[in-house]
């Protein structure tokens, strides 16, 4: 009953949200290097090169760069067992296109491993996290084949270097983000279907491909998806709301399908067809899918949507997110994103069902304005929201049975939010004295719900059911 022994407790981040040093060390500039700030209701702007008039979070963020030291410190404090992190790609390539790596990028994460194995930490490395190199531009980043050769010969120096210090890969974050947000997913500037088909694909083939490598270089690897849980429930028992929910969740679960079947499914294809969209299929490249499927599968989980006929605008999170018709049932978060703690258990239960593979919860969290008094933060809201999410997925394990490998919170330190790039959305269990605008210390405090973590995972969850 309850968490398995080997359940493994920890938190993710990306490194374009918290490393900071966007030009140090020969790192190139990436995707996320030029997105400006935004806010709740204003959307972040892309722009073509640095512009001294804007400012861009990325670039110190909360310089874990030269603070990971004192940051995996706390995280080994608190118990963990795993800490997912990205590796940024324009650190080891920094056009994205060169024939050699940069050393100097590679000795960063040497270090960070070093830290992670003095406290036995496992990590779990995501290879590309929303910074697609900005140097691939000129080939259209992926929607150019010679991307997925860039693309591999990153991923070959990661797993030859770090061969036995790390085992669990996660080929691309949020792969379905390539629909909803093409630019951060993947650079892509165009939004039609087709350029998002053709660089979906291309995403599909490299990640096989890294798969199929990983196992060869070393049996032990094992490389996972990682899907940004859009889950949906129809706004009403009216047939055609159902229909509609179902068209939702095919656009969405038809990237898992790919990377956990091996092939496109038929409504995919079907549709594919009637829009008239052309997949840049070439010889052999099926036999690359369907024998490079993924070993298990990971996704995040914020929120849940309600869809049906008229979804469109209906109902906008205030950071722009369209989670269609509010549902009367549940709270939202200060930034809009509905708040629901079983649909956790009903995801995991879905994406079981459908697929057979062990799953892991990689981000899951509460962004949250916390407020910094004498040192200390009171953020009950977030032990709540953890509390109860944890709770369901504990149900998933014991009484339907869910193999879930794991539990990443998203930001166990606060980072620069994805969505908004602001500083004051926080996740973390250790606040970062930094504002929007990059002023502050850079002080780390201890928040309430970083004792909180500390306990769940000491017990193994058993705290969770104390009052
Ligand atoms: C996920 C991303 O979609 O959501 C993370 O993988 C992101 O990079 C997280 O930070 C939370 O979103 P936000 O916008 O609140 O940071």
């Amino acid at each position: 009953m309850g968490f398995p022994n080997d359940f493994l407790w920890g938190g993710a981040t990306a490194a374009n949200q918290c490393e900071g040093a966007y030009n140090v060390d020969g790192k190139g500039l990436s995707t996320a290097d030029v997105m400006t700030l935004g806010s709740h209701t204003q959307k972040r702007k892309r722009t073509q090169d640095i512009d001294s008039q804007y400012y861009y979070p990325s670039h110190q963020a909360i310089d874990h760069y030269h603070h990971y030291k004192e940051d995996i410190a706390l995280f080994a404090q608190m118990g963990f067992k795993v800490y997912r992190l990205s590796i940024n790609w324009t650190r080891i390539f920094p056009n994205g296109d060169e024939e050699m790596p940069n050393e100097k990028g590679l000795e960063f994460y040497d270090r960070i491993f070093d830290e992670l194995e003095k406290y036995h930490i496992e990590p779990l490395v995501t290879i590309s996290h929303f910074e697609t190199p900005l140097g691939l531009q000129k080939y259209g980043s992926w929607m150019h084949r010679k991307v997925v050769d860039f693309y591999v010969r990153y991923a070959k120096v990661l797993l030859e270097r770090y061969q036995g210090r790390v085992k669990y890969w996660l080929t691309f974050n949020e792969i379905n983000c390539m629909s909803t947000m093409p630019w951060i997913a993947a650079g892509i500037v165009s939004e039609d279907e087709q350029s998002k088909m053709t660089a979906a694909y291309h995403q599909f083939l490299a990640s096989a491909k890294v798969v199929l490598l990983a196992h060869q270089i070393d049996l032990h690897n094992q490389v996972g998806m990682m899907y940004c849980g859009h889950f949906a429930y129809p706004n009403s028992p009216n047939p055609d709301d159902m229909i509609s929910t179902m068209n939702f969740m095919h656009d969405m679960l038809f990237y898992c399908d790919v990377q956990c079947r091996g092939y496109y499914p038929n409504y995919k294809l079907k549709q594919l067809k009637r829009e008239g969209i052309v997949l840049p299929i070439q010889k052999g490249d099926l036999d690359i899918l369907k024998n490079g499927t993924v070993d298990f599968l990971s996704y995040s989980y914020y929120f849940t949507h309600v869809t049906g006929e008229k979804t469109k605008g209906i109902y906008k999170g205030l950071n722009g997110i369209d989670t269609g018709y509010q549902n009367p049932y549940l709270p939202v978060s200060e930034w809009g994103w509905t708040i629901d703690p079983q649909g956790l258990r009903y995801s995991l239960n879905l994406l079981y069902d459908r697929y057979q593979l062990p799953l892991m919860i990689v981000e899951n969290g509460l962004g949250a304005v916390d407020v910094l008094e004498d040192g200390k933060i009171h953020d009950q809201y977030r032990i709540d929201y953890l509390q109860q999410h944890l709770i369901e997925l504990e149900k998933a394990l014991t009484i339907d049975g869910i193999p879930v490998m794991g539990y990443t919170m998203w930001g166990p330190i606060d980072i620069v939010a994805a969505s908004t790039g602001e500083m004051k959305k926080r996740y973390g269990f250790i606040y970062v004295d930094i504002d929007d605008n990059g002023q502050g210390s850079l002080k780390r405090y201890k928040k309430d719900s970083f004792y909180w973590y500390q306990k769940v995972i000491q017990t193994n969850g058993k705290s969770l059911k104390e009052e």
